[in-house]
C-alpha cells in the first residue's frame, strides 16, 4: 500500500504554505502542516498492521509557496518515525514552474532527475528509499542503487514504453525506450486511454493478447526508420530479417525530430531520439537482425528477390523538392534559433512542415516486389502521420496482420 503525499494531490496541498492557509493545528508550522498526512498514515498502520504501506511525498514543489526540499526531508523523517516502511521519494506539484511537466521530467531534463533528492532523504532516514523520476536507462539505474543513493527506484513511463523491461535487463538484453516524450500522460490528461509513441500495443494490450508475428520466412524491410525498425524488432524471433537502408545509418525521421524546438508537447532533445533507435538497433541486432546500410533497394532490386515478404517502410517524402531545404533547417540548427523556434512551434506550420508537405513514399517501392512474395507498406510510408502512427502501425502489421 501506498500513501501519496505528492504531486499537488490532498496530502500534498496540506503541505504548501500557497494553498494550506489554515489556522487551526493543521496549518501554520511546518509540523502542523505534516500533520494531515501523518496522522493518515498512522491511522493505516493501526488499521492493517502488519501491511507494508510505502509514503510517497514530493520533497520539492518547485513554486514559490511550496515545500522545499529542506521541510520535504523533515516530513520525510517524520513519516519513517510514524511508521512508514519505505519512502518514495518524488518532486513537482501541478503548480511547479515553470510548468507541471516536471512531475514527470520530459525529455530536456536529465537522467534521474529527483536522485539527490533521494540520496538527501536517505542520508536520514533508516527505512528503505525508493527513488523515481527517468531512471529507465539500465545503467543508470542500477548506478543509482549501486552508489548508495537509494534502495530501489521506480519505473512510470519506462514500463508504459516496455512492460518487458525488468525481464530484458536481467537478461541483459536492450529495452523499448521512452523518449520522455509525455504523450502519454498528455493524451491521458486531455481523455484519451492511455497510449504511448514507442509502444504501439500500449493501451490496447488485449487487442495484442493472441496475436503472433509471422513464423519461418525470409523478411525484407526496407527503411530503418522508427517504423522500419520496430517491425523488424517485432518479427525477429522464428523469422530471417534484413533490414535496407539506403543511409549510412538508421533513424530516419527520429534523426530530425530532435533537431526541431518541440516533440509533441515537449521540449525536443536529440539525444533522447538518439538513444532510442541506438537500443531499437540494439534490439535488432540481439535477435539476428542484419542490417544492409547504403543499400538502396530500388538501385539493387535484385537483392530482394530471395525474401518471402516485403515491408516497405520508406517513411515519407517533402512535396516539391523541399526536403534538401528541411533537413539543412534543421541539421543547422535554424528551427531553434528565436524567430525559427516561434514558427516550428506553430501549429500550423507544424502541421504543414511533418504532414501536409510529405507524402507516403511507398508506391514506388511496391513494383519490387515478385510474384509469389508478401508485399506491405507501414508508417509513414503509406501517409505521413504522426510518429505514434507510425510506430503503431508497425505494431499492427507484424503482430496483428502477419
Ligand atoms: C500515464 C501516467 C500516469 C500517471 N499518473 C500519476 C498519478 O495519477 N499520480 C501521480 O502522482 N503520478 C502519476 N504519474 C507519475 C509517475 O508516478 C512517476 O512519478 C513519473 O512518471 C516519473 O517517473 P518516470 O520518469 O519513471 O516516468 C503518472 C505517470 C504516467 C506515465
Ligand atoms: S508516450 Fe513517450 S513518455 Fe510516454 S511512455 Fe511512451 S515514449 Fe515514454
Amino acid at each position: 500500500m501506498e500513501i501519496h503525499a505528492a504531486h499537488g494531490y490532498l496530502i500534498s496541498q496540506f503541505h504548501a504554505p500557497f494553498e494550506n492557509r489554515r489556522t487551526d493545528m493543521y496549518g501554520g508550522s511546518l509540523e502542523n502542516r505534516a500533520r494531515f498526512g501523518l496522522e493518515a498514515l498512522r491511522a493505516v498502520k493501526a488499521a492493517v498492521p502488519g501491511m507494508p504501506v510505502v509514503y510517497r511525498l514530493s520533497v520539492e514543489d518547485f513554486f514559490p509557496g511550496g515545500l522545499t526540499f529542506d521541510e520535504g526531508r523533515q516530513i520525510a523523517v517524520w513519516a519513517a518515525e510514524a511508521g512508514a516502511d519505505a519512502l518514495h521519494v518524488t518532486a513537482g506539484h501541478y503548480r511547479s514552474l515553470p510548468s507541471a511537466q516536471i512531475v514527470l521530467p520530459p525529455m530536456s531534463f536529465p537522467d534521474a532527475t529527483f536522485l539527490d533528492f533521494a540520496a538527501g532523504v536517505k542520508q536520514a532516514v533508516r527505512v528503505p528509499v525508493i527513488a523515481v523520476g527517468r531512471l529507465g536507462d539500465p545503467a543508470t539505474a542500477a548506478q543509482a542503487v549501486a552508489s548508495g543513493k537509494t534502495d530501489f527506484i521506480a519505473l512510470g513511463r519506462s514500463l508504459v514504453a516496455d512492460p518487458q523491461w525488468v525481464e530484458k535487463v536481467a537478461r541483459g538484453e536492450p529495452i523499448r525506450r521512452c523518449l520522455a516524450c509525455n504523450t502519454c500522460i498528455n493524451e491521458m490528461r486531455g481523455g484519451a486511454r492511455i497510449g504511448c509513441v514507442v509502444n504501439g500495443a500500449a493501451g490496447r494490450e488485449t487487442m495484442f493478447a493472441e496475436a503472433g508475428p509471422p513464423r519461418g520466412e525470409r523478411i525484407a524491410v526496407i527503411g530503418a526508420g522508427p517504423a522500419g525498425l520496430t517491425y523488424a524488432s517485432l518479427v525477429a524471433e522464428g523469422n530471417k530479417v534484413t533490414v535496407f537502408e539506403k543511409e549510412a545509418r538508421a533513424g530516419g525521421a527520429f534523426r530530425y525530430a530532435g533537431k526541431a524546438p518541440l516533440f509533441q508537447e515537449v521540449v525536443a532533445s536529440e539525444h533522447s531520439f538518439e538513444r532510442y533507435i541506438a537500443d531499437l538497433v540494439a534490439a535488432c541486432t540481439h535477435k539476428g537482425v542484419e542490417f544492409r546500410f547504403n543499400t538502396d533497394a530500388t538501385e539493387r532490386p535484385e537483392l530482394l528477390a530471395p525474401f518471402d515478404r516485403l515491408v516497405i517502410a520508406t517513411g515519407a517524402a517533402y512535396r516539391f523538392g523541399f526536403g534538401p531545404i528541411a533537413t539543412k533547417l534543421l541539421d543547422w540548427g535554424i528551427a531553434r534559433l528565436p524567430g525559427f523556434a516561434w514558427l516550428f512551434s506553430n501549429p500550423s506550420f507544424r502541421d504543414w512542415f511533418y504532414y501536409r508537405g510529405r507524402r507516403g513514399t511507398a508506391d514506388r517501392f511496391r513494383a519490387l516486389g515478385r510474384p509469389g512474395q508478401t508485399v506491405i507498406a507501414i508508417g509513414d510510408g503509406v501517409r505521413a502521420g504522426k510518429s505514434k502512427q507510425a510506430i503503431a502501425d508497425a505494431f499492427e502489421a507484424a503482430l496483428l496482420r502477419a
